[in-house]
């Protein structure tokens, strides 16, 4: 056996906003029914940030609870990387506004953007850090406030997004090279720049403006399905694993009839797919870490248990991941 460094997740955390906003709030507001959203998405209601709650106050809720879970404080944290599409300023990364709010001392904090696909993107970047020997304590936080860049007149988008957050803390461990070993396993990235127009927003630096979502919806979920589930074979057969073997599916929450549809398109059975969609919608990067966080919470998933985590998002960009929890 050859001894290899793991980046092993040794804590999750995860933080979502007070107020909670009903279907039936929405059918207030635009021409929507709680039947049509539940039917069509699986979603009920989602959480929304206050006013005066910034993203990286959510990320820093969730990364509090990440680093007591797994038993390290913030004077440990040498790198943060925060998967976000919606940071509190254009720039400085939210990362930083994190690390100072955290009170982090001086390490390496920057911020992943690619959308919905961020938190898994992120994953594998802290990876190149953490398996190399060059950070010992990684939080990796996926925090969005999605419904600040909502179109409150367009019923396609505006009832299908959500806030929070959530966290987990990823350290170096010696693995004896097997697919037994706890990590970081195996990923499968990938981005198609010609599919931008399916969804995107329409602001930004260029525009002088925030701008607001777009997305045909429907096109998008088309190329979803497909998509993802090449991207999850790559992933398994980077990790040397069969998806036969996964104990738990944690897809991005984006809806129930896509990530349905992709368990059943590789294979993975109804009981082993993790599904928090109902209460928190699309959280964009927040929706991995906030749905691995409720099954950690709950009990579902223990240590030695092997996760596969999949999303698509903006970009086009998708993409899994395989971890042996
Ligand atoms: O996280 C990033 C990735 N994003 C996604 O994965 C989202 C992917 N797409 C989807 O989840 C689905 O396409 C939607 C939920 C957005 C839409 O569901 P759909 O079954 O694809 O519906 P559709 O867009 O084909 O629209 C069907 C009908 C249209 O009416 P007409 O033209 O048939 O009269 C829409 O105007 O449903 C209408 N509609 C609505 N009706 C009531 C669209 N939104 C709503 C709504 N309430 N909120």
């Amino acid at each position: 056996m050859t001894q290899v460094l793991r980046s092993v997740v040794t804590g999750v955390g995860g933080y979502l906003p007070d107020q909670v906003v009903t279907n039936d709030d929405l059918a207030k507001i635009v021409d929507t029914s709680d039947e049509w959203i539940v039917e069509r998405t699986g979603i009920r209601r989602r959480h929304k940030a206050s006013d005066d709650q910034p993203v990286s106050d959510l990320a820093v809720a969730a990364a509090r609870k990440a680093l007591e879970a797994a038993g390290r404080s913030p004077e440990d944290v040498d790198l943060i990387v925060v998967a976000t599409t919606t940071g509190d300023l254009t720039f400085p990364a939210t990362a930083t506004i994190v690390q100072r709010k955290l009170g982090a001392p001086v390490g390496v904090a920057f911020d992943v953007q690619a959308v919905c696909s961020g938190f898994v993107y992120a994953l594998s970047v802290a990876d190149g850090f953490v398996a190399r020997g060059r950070a010992k304590c990684a939080l990796v936080i996926g925090a969005e406030t999605m419904t600040r860049l909502m179109d409150w007149t367009d019923r396609g988008t505006c009832v299908l997004f959500g806030d929070g957050a959530g966290a987990v803390v990823v350290e170096p461990q010696m693995g004896e090279g097997t697919t037994e070993d706890r990590g970081l396993l195996g990923f499968a990235l990938r981005a198609d720049g010609t599919k931008q127009d399916l969804l995107y927003v329409d602001g930004g630096v260029s525009t002088g403006q925030v701008g607001k979502l777009r997305m045909q919806g429907n096109q998008v979920f088309r190329h979803a399905v497909v998509n993802i589930s090449e991207a999850i074979t790559a992933a398994a057969a980077d990790a040397g694993v069969e998806v036969s073997e996964v104990d738990w599916f944690i897809p991005h929450q984006a809806n129930l009839r896509i990530l349905e549809g992709v368990a059943r398109r590789v294979g993975i059975e109804d009981h082993k797919v993790i599904t928090t969609v109902a209460d928190h919608a699309n959280t964009s990067a927040a929706s991995i870490p906030l749905a691995l966080n409720t099954a950690v919470q709950d009990g579902r998933i223990k240590k030695g248990d092997l996760l596969l985590l999949e999303a698509m998002g903006g970009g086009l960009t998708w993409g899994a991941c395989v971890v042996r929890f």
